[in-house]
Formats: C-alpha cells, sequence, structure tokens
C-alpha cells in the first residue's frame, strides 16, 4: 500500500548506485511491462485540488470494488518516454503535450486534472528516479505511463468522489512483434472504434478493451494491428488499434482530420510538422478507403509504436502492397523523428526536455 513514510525514506536511501543499469537483456525489449522501481502516486481531494504527490516503490494499489474507475471506467490515461542520450544524458520528448492531452480528457470524463506543472513534474521525477531502467542510448526508451483514475467509491452511475494520479514506468523497445519490419493491416468492417460524440479522440481506458476482439481475431489471422473505418459510412480512414494512421500519394501525404473520434497523437503532430519542414504537401481530411488502397505509402504514428512502416493492407478481398525500405518517405520521417528524440539530432524546436 501506497505509504508516504516509506516513500520520503526511499528517496533518502535510493536502491542504487548513480551509474548502474538495471538487470534488463537490453537487445530483446518488445512492449511487454517490466516494471522500474519507483511510481509516482498524487490524490486529489474533495475539493478538485491535487496535492502534492510522492515517489514508492512500484506496487499494487488498494482500490474500493466499487471504485469510479472499475465500475464505470472513469479513467484516462498518457504515453510518454523518456530517452538516453550518447553522452548518458536523460530527456524526454514534449511532455508539456501530454500534459495538456490529459486536461482535455479529464474534461471530457468530467475529472479534476493536474496542472501541466504538476503533470510534467511527475513525469520528470518518474524518469529520474528509475534512470537506471532507461535503455543505453539506441536501444530503446523507458516508457512512461500517466494515469488518472476515478479512484473513490460509487454505486449509482455518477463521478467518483475522489481521483488518484499515478505515473509508472518500463523499459521498452519495439511495439510490434514486427519490430521495425512493416506492418499488415486489416480494415475491419465489422466493429467500429468510435462514433461521433464519443469519446474516441481522448485516451480514455474505455477506448481500448472494445478493440480487443476485433485485434485478437486480426492477429490470429497473421494481421499486425487493424485499421478502423468511420462508424456512420465505414468508408473513411479512422486510425489503428493503437496508434495514427497516415497515408502517402506523390509528395502530398494526408491523415485523418480529428474530429472527436480519432486521438491526437503527438507523434501524429509531430510528424506533420517534420513532413511540412521537408517540403510535403500535409493534408487532415477525411480519407476515403479506396484512397487508402491507391496509395505509394502507408505508416502508423503513436508514442508505443514510433513510425512504423505499413507493408500491406487488406481490405474485403483485395491486398494491396506499398513501397517501404531505407529510401521511402515513412523512413526519411522517421529518422528525423527518432534523431530528434534519441538527441542525434539537434533539436530546434524545442521538443526536448532535459531531466
Ligand atoms: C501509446 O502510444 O502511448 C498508447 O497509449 C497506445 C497503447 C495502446 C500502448
Amino acid at each position: 500500500k501506497y505509504n508516504a513514510q516509506a516513500a520520503s525514506a526511499l528517496r533518502e536511501k535510493p536502491l542504487y548506485q548513480d551509474d548502474e543499469y538495471a538487470d534488463v537483456d537490453w537487445d530483446n525489449l518488445g512492449f511487454g511491462l517490466t516494471p522500474a522501481d519507483y511510481m509516482y502516486v498524487m490524490k486529489c481531494s474533495k475539493d478538485g485540488e491535487f496535492t502534492q504527490g510522492e515517489l514508492s516503490r512500484f506496487g499494487n494499489i488498494q482500490l474500493s470494488p466499487s471504485a469510479g474507475v472499475l465500475n464505470y471506467g472513469q479513467a484516462i490515461y498518457e504515453g510518454t518516454k523518456a530517452y538516453r542520450k550518447e553522452n548518458g544524458k536523460l530527456h524526454l520528448f514534449r511532455p508539456d503535450h501530454n500534459a495538456v492531452r490529459m486536461q482535455l480528457g479529464a474534461e471530457r470524463m468530467l475529472m479534476p486534472s493536474p496542472s501541466v506543472h504538476q503533470f510534467v513534474d511527475a513525469v520528470k521525477q518518474t524518469a529520474f528516479a528509475n534512470k537506471r531502467w532507461v535503455p543505453p542510448s539506441g536501444k530503446g526508451s523507458l516508457y512512461i505511463r500517466p494515469l488518472l483514475m476515478g479512484s473513490g467509491p460509487v454505486l449509482g452511475l455518477g463521478p467518483s468522489p475522489e481521483y488518484t494520479f499515478i505515473v509508472y514506468a518500463s523499459p521498452v523497445g519495439n511495439y510490434f512483434k514486427e519490430g521495425i519490419a512493416a506492418l499488415n493491416l486489416y480494415v475491419e468492417e465489422e466493429y467500429v472504434r468510435a462514433a461521433p460524440g464519443g469519446a474516441g479522440g481522448v485516451k480514455s481506458i474505455t477506448n481500448y478493451a472494445p478493440v480487443l476482439k476485433a485485434l485478437s481475431r486480426a492477429k490470429s489471422r497473421g494481421f499486425s494491428d487493424v485499421l478502423y473505418l468511420d462508424s456512420v459510412k465505414k468508408k473513411y480512414l479512422e486510425e489503428a488499434s493503437s496508434c495514427n494512421v497516415f497515408v502517402i500519394k506523390g509528395r502530398t501525404i494526408s491523415t485523418p482530420a480529428t474530429n472527436g473520434t480519432i486521438l491526437e497523437g503527438i507523434t501524429r503532430k509531430s510528424v506533420m510538422e517534420i513532413a511540412s519542414d521537408q517540403g510535403y504537401e500535409v493534408v487532415e481530411k477525411a480519407v476515403h478507403v479506396d484512397e487508402v488502397m491507391d496509395a505509394d505509402e502507408v505508416f502508423c504514428t503513436g508514442t508505443a509504436v514510433g513510425v512504423a512502416p505499413v507493408g500491406t493492407i487488406t481490405y474485403q478481398d483485395k491486398r494491396v502492397t506499398y513501397e517501404t525500405g531505407d529510401e521511402s518517405v515513412c523512413q526519411k520521417l522517421r529518422s528525423v523523428l527518432v534523431g530528434i528524440q534519441t538527441g542525434s539530432i539537434e533539436d530546434t524546436k524545442g521538443w526536448v526536455t532535459c531531466i
């Protein structure tokens, strides 16, 4: 159980030496949970104010069986990453954007949220306390998961009387088992991910369990992920289960416009900026599935996923193959983004925050 006194004692007596690495097989990191030593916990008082949070050892938390999060799914989460530069210094990629996105999500889910300063400070403290879990430069990153939940008890449907903000972390490598190889996606026509007026545009936990059925069906057929279509016409691209999607034709790069059903990815907007800096025409619009099937390249973006090339898409009885490889536009955009994130390319945009 979280205990403030124990947390203070732990801060005074660190578990490890400054230059020590955790015992992890850095060359074989996937995207599974390898919990780092510490998590950050901050409670929200009844008047909606978040009080000072604290680090404690990573571990189970106690919740009432009638907690709002468990019964009515009142929770949102974020994902951000800490990287180790070649000189050993650690940094974060645009954590302030995660903070703002959490505030927007909290507003949609009728929850109080930490201030941008509280959020970024919590992420920095978590990354710093777990620095031995940040992979060596070039081997992956420390995935940091801020989670805001209705932790107080409810029975009738209503907002939770108490909220808890937790930040935990795990070292990760590539999200997909394909590694950096191209993905094979399946266009899902039976299930939809989100509907207009719903919560598809925010990182509500309620957006994720409902995709599991289509995702596991597609995986059992050999696909990497599912592409969802809009819920009304079932003709326009939305996103994959875990990431946004882009379509390239000539020098035009299109991505589904965010209209409340599509998550406003931070990697998505960073890649859009990099692409326009490189002279591509970047368009946010309704992307028809026929356009996808006629594209030169398709790729996915997300914090967990990074920038992932798509090799094939299967829609109805048709399978299309796209350009991939070192000379692809996707690869060029990816190398700039990864370069900024890992510190091998100078950050002229102010996207990187040192810890
Ligand atoms: C992320 O990219 O950070 C996400 O939250 C996606 C999740 C399915 C791992």
